[in-house]
C-alpha cells in the first residue's frame, strides 16, 4: 500500500505529492514549523492525510520543546499549524484531539506527556487506515457492477493515511469481485487526478482513464458512468459538502443525468457546530497555479485571477454520505447526527 506519511525518530516523512508522478521522493520535516510548511505548499494534502500530519506536527514540536513554558510552546505549535490551511476540517480536527489529550495529562510529567502525544499521533495515522477500510465496506455496495465510475481530485490513499475514501470505496467494490473501471477529472488548476489518482490507481492495476474536467458533463450524459464518489474537506451539520473546484458542476450534472452522486468521508470531516455550507471557509491558492503551468505561463502577464480551491455542493445533489459508521441519506441532518452519537 502507498504510504503518505510516516512518523520516524528524524521526524514526520511524507511523500512529495508536488513532485509526483514523475519523483517518487520522501522529504522529512524535522520540526513543526516544516510540517506546517508541507501542508501549507500542499507537498501533504487530502483533508483526512492533513488532520494526519497536523496530529504529527504537535508530537513533534511537543517533543522539541523546552520544559520552560511548556504550554505556551504547545499553544504556538497548535496556532501555527491551525494557521496552514483553512478549509478541511481534519486539520482542526486533528490538533484539537491533541490538546484534549494535552489537558487531560495536566498532573503528568512533561516526558510522559511527550511519550503520549507521539503515541497519539500515531494512533490517528493507524485509525484513519482501519476507519477508510470501514467507509469502503459501506460504500462497495452501492457502486454497480460492470459500470465507470467518475471521480474528482484525489481522495485516496495519498489524501489520507492509507486507502482511501472515496478511493477506497473504489478499491474495496473491486476487491469485492465487481468489475468496475474509473474515469479521473484531471481537477484543475493542480491536477490531483491526473498526478495523483491516476497515479495511484494505475499501481492498483485498476483501468482508469483521464478526462479534463470540462469533459464530465459529456460523460455523464453518455449512460456510461454507473456513480460518481467523491471525498470531503467540510460537511455541515445539514449534509452540504465542501470538497474540491469543480466537484459541485459534477454534482449537478450527475442529478441531471439521473446518476448517483455519493460522498465519502470519515465522521472527522463532519463538522457539527455549522448548520450548512455557506458557514464553510473558502481557501483561495495563489494565482499563479492558474497562470501558469509547471513554471510556464498560460495567461498574459497581469491577468487577474480567482482562485477558490474549494467549493460546496448543497445537500439536495447529495445521494449519500458514506462513513466508516454506514451511510447517511436526506434527511441528513437527522441521518449524519444519529451517525455520529453511534445508533
Ligand atoms: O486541495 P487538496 O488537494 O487538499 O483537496 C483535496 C480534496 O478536495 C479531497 O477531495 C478531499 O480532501 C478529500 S480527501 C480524502
Amino acid at each position: 500500500m502507498i504510504e503518505t506519511l510516516r512518523w520516524t525518530a528524524a521526524g514526520v516523512e511524507m511523500i512529495d505529492q508536488t513532485r509526483l508522478p514523475h519523483v517518487e521522493e520522501f522529504v522529512l520535516c524535522r520540526n513543526y514549523q516544516e510540517v506546517a510548511r508541507a501542508i501549507r505548499d500542499m507537498i501533504i494534502r487530502g483533508a483526512p492525510a492533513i488532520g494526519v500530519a497536523a496530529a504529527m506536527g504537535v508530537a513533534l514540536g511537543a517533543a522539541q520543546a523546552a520544559d520552560e513554558n511548556f504550554d505556551g510552546q504547545f499553544l504556538t505549535i497548535c496556532d501555527t499549524l491551525a494557521a496552514t490551511r483553512p478549509t478541511a476540517v481534519n486539520l482542526f480536527w486533528g490538533i484539537e484531539r491533541m490538546k484534549r489529550l494535552r489537558a487531560s495529562l495536566a498532573d503528568q510529567p512533561l516526558a510522559t506527556v511527550r511519550q503520549r502525544l507521539i503515541a497519539e499521533a500515531q494512533l490517528v495515522h493507524e485509525e484513519d487506515i482501519a476507519i477508510n477500510r470501514q467507509i469502503g465496506a459501506h460504500g462497495a455496495p452501492l457502486v454497480p457492477d460492470g459500470k465507470t465510475v467518475l471521480t474528482h481530485c484525489n481522495a485516496g490513499a495519498l489524501a489520507t493515511a492509507g486507502y482511501g475514501t472515496a478511493l477506497g470505496v473504489i478499491r474495496a467494490a473491486v476487491e469485492a469481485g465487481k468489475s468496475i473501471d474509473v474515469f479521473a477529472d484531471e481537477t484543475r488548476p493542480f491536477l490531483q487526478g491526473s498526478r495523483l489518482t491516476v497515479w495511484e490507481l494505475q499501481k492498483d492495476g485498476i483501468n482508469t482513464t483521464l478526462i479534463t474536467d470540462n469533459m464530465a458533463g459529456h460523460f455523464l450524459r453518455s449512460g456510461r458512468i454507473g456513480c460518481v464518489v467523491v471525498g470531503a474537506d467540510r460537511i455541515a451539520a445539514n449534509g452540504d459538502v465542501a470538497n474540491k473546484i469543480g466537484t459541485y458542476g459534477v454534482a449537478v450534472l450527475a442529478r441531471e443525468n439521473n446518476v448517483p452522486f455519493y460522498v465519502a468521508a470519515p465522521l472527522s470531516t463532519l463538522d457539527l457546530s455549522i448548520p450548512d455550507g455557506d458557514h464553510i471557509p473558502i481557501e483561495e491558492r495563489p494565482a499563479t497555479e492558474v497562470t501558469a503551468m509547471f513554471g510556464h505561463p498560460v495567461a498574459p502577464a497581469g491577468t487577474q485571477v480567482r482562485n477558490p480551491a474549494f467549493d460546496v455542493t448543497p445537500n439536495r445533489y447529495v445521494t449519500a454520505i458514506i462513513t466508516e459508521r454506514g451511510v447517511a441519506r436526506a434527511p441528513f441532518t437527522e441521518q449524519l447526527r444519529k451517525l455520529v452519537e453511534g445508533n
